[in-house]
């Protein structure tokens, strides 16, 4: 291990040209987290042992990998290759993946079909596939079109290495700490520099909690939520998109916050359960790395849908909306307006109630005005149904469908998804931009599976 973070630590020159400065990165104990659990903060061996254990689990910025453990392999997980397939929904993933890769390579590619090896330079930051075309370069035989493996020739083989490039969790790494680690810190503990200069900030990942996705039960998001977090970035905040980068590097880094989240999820379950009795007994490790595994396991189950066609908008609709979004929780509406007002200014009275004050994270946190017409999920009808169906998650806005109503005849019931819709659709009402003029006006979420 010293070894290897002595290497990886020498910067070449061609790197140093290339790459913004960025320092190497190393992975910190969660000391607000230590600080809270007083037996543990005054043990310096036992936090010694934690952060050798966590560096057993996870590895370091430089060799981050998933420690197996014993009968995952026989259930097929192999966490280190934990990539889309594992949750996905989408079939044509992979082709995308291989077109965008194209794309990114097309000089690369066309110098190796035309024979000019010299000409396959670097282009993206993508430290996997220059290291395996440099190392199939040392293994060309003398006819590029000679059989070399499986049936295919060394062209064949080398135009793959570009065509069907997917990033290791170290080539991700080595991106994130150029791309992400500034704003949400090397352990994705949302404390880089530049965090504190920023409302919201920047997500602190080892909570395991995600705001926009459209899952139940409060669930780690879906490979595919997170993935469309990155390429579309979450608008009115300093995230941005990342649809510079190639398919392959936003699964990559994808893969990485997952990693990131696990590892710092596990860290949070290993102090809070610490105690002068137990220490850190193998089995305790063992059974909240398999917990916090198991809770993104889950997540492909839980996708919110409605099997329907996406109702239209009427007057009669809006109005029902408004009765359920304006009236108070004590007389039977879906109390909306306690905290985003009688107008939608996030302007209601639980504003000042310190419980809807703080997200889970414990920065300050005000209700949207809906009136400004920007949604950070995106504002189709079907992103809003999601998200009044099922709340923020770490934020004090609730799940709202099933909660007990009434009707204005006096019929007591649980708020049903048409109930969301016209919900939906009075908040849409809301906002100055015409609903029409939606599709167009700005980078919606194009959630394909509704
Ligand atoms: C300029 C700062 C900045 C940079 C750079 C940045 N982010 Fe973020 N990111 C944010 C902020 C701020 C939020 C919180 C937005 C919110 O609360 O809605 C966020 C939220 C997120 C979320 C949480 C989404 C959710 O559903 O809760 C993920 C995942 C994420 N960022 C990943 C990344 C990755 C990966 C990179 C690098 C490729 C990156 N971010 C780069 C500022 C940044
Ligand atoms: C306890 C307070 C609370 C209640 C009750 C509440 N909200 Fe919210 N709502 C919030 C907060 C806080 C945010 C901002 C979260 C953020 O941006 O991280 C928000 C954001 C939203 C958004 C913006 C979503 C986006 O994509 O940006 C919509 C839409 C919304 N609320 C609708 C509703 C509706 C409709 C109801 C009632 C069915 C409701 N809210 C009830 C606190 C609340």
């Amino acid at each position: 291990m010293v070894v290897l973070l002595a290497t990886t630590a020498l910067v070449t020159p061609l790197s140093c040209k290339l790459e913004p400065r960025v320092p190497e990165l190393v992975y910190s104990p969660n000391s607000a987290e230590i600080e809270k659990n007083d037996d543990l903060a005054q043990d310096e061996a036992a936090q010694a042992q934690l952060e050798g254990l966590l560096q057993f689990l996870f590895g370091t910025p430089q060799a981050p990998s998933y420690l197996s453990l014993q009968g995952w392999g026989d259930d097929e997980f192999y966490p280190d290759d934990w990539g889309y397939d594992f949750v996905a929904t989408d079939d044509d993933w992979w082709d995308r993946l291989v077109d965008s890769n194209r794309r990114a390579y097309a000089r690369q590619i066309e110098a190796i079909k035309e024979g000019d090896f010299d000409a396959v330079t670097e282009s993206y930051e993508a430290p996997g596939v220059w290291d395996a075309w440099l190392d199939a370069l040392a293994n060309k035989p003398d006819d590029p079109d000679a059989e070399f493996d499986e049936g295919g020739s060394w062209r064949d083989y080398a135009v793959s290495i570009f065509e069907n490039y997917y990033p290791t969790l170290r080539d991700s790494a080595e991106l994130y700490r150029t791309q992400c680690f500034h704003c949400h810190g090397a352990e994705g503990g949302g404390n880089g520099s530049t965090a504190e200069f920023l409302n919201p900030r920047p997500r602190d990942y080892r909570h395991g909690t995600f705001k926009w996705t459209a899952l139940r039960d409060k669930s780690r998001p879906r490979h595919e939520d997170l993935f469309r977090i990155l390429a579309e970035g979450i608008r009115t905040t300093a995230m941005p998109n990342f649809r510079r980068l190639t398919d392959a590097q936003i699964h990559g880094l994808v893969d990485y916050v997952r990693f990131l989240a696990v590892r710092g999820e596990t860290e949070r379950l290993l102090i809070s359960d610490f105690n002068e009795d137990e220490r850190l007994s193998t089995q305790m490790v063992e059974e909240n790395y398999q917990l916090v595994i198991d809770r993104w396991h889950k997540a492909a189950d839980l996708v919110i849908t409605y099997d329907g066609e996406v109702p239209r908008a009427t007057p009669e609709r809006i109005e029902h909306g408004r009765y359920l979004f304006t009236t108070p929780g004590e007389e039977g509406g879906a109390n909306c307006v306690a905290c985003h007002g009688t107008t939608g200014l996030g302007d209601g009275p639980s504003v000042n109630d310190p419980d809807n004050s703080v997200d889970d994270w414990g920065n300050p946190i005000k209700p949207r005005n809906l009136q400004s017409g920007t949604f950070r999920f995106g504002r189709r009808p079907i992103d809003l149904f999601r998200r009044i169906y099922v709340g923020i998650n770490g934020t004090p806005m609730p799940e709202h469908i099933g909660q007990q109503i009434t009707d204005s005849d006096g019929t007591v019931r649980p708020l049903n998804e048409e109930d969301v819709w016209d919900m939906a659709f009075f908040v849409r009402s809301l906002s100055t931009e015409p609903m029409e003029s939606a599709g167009t006006s700005g980078p919606d979420r194009e959630h394909s599976d509704h």
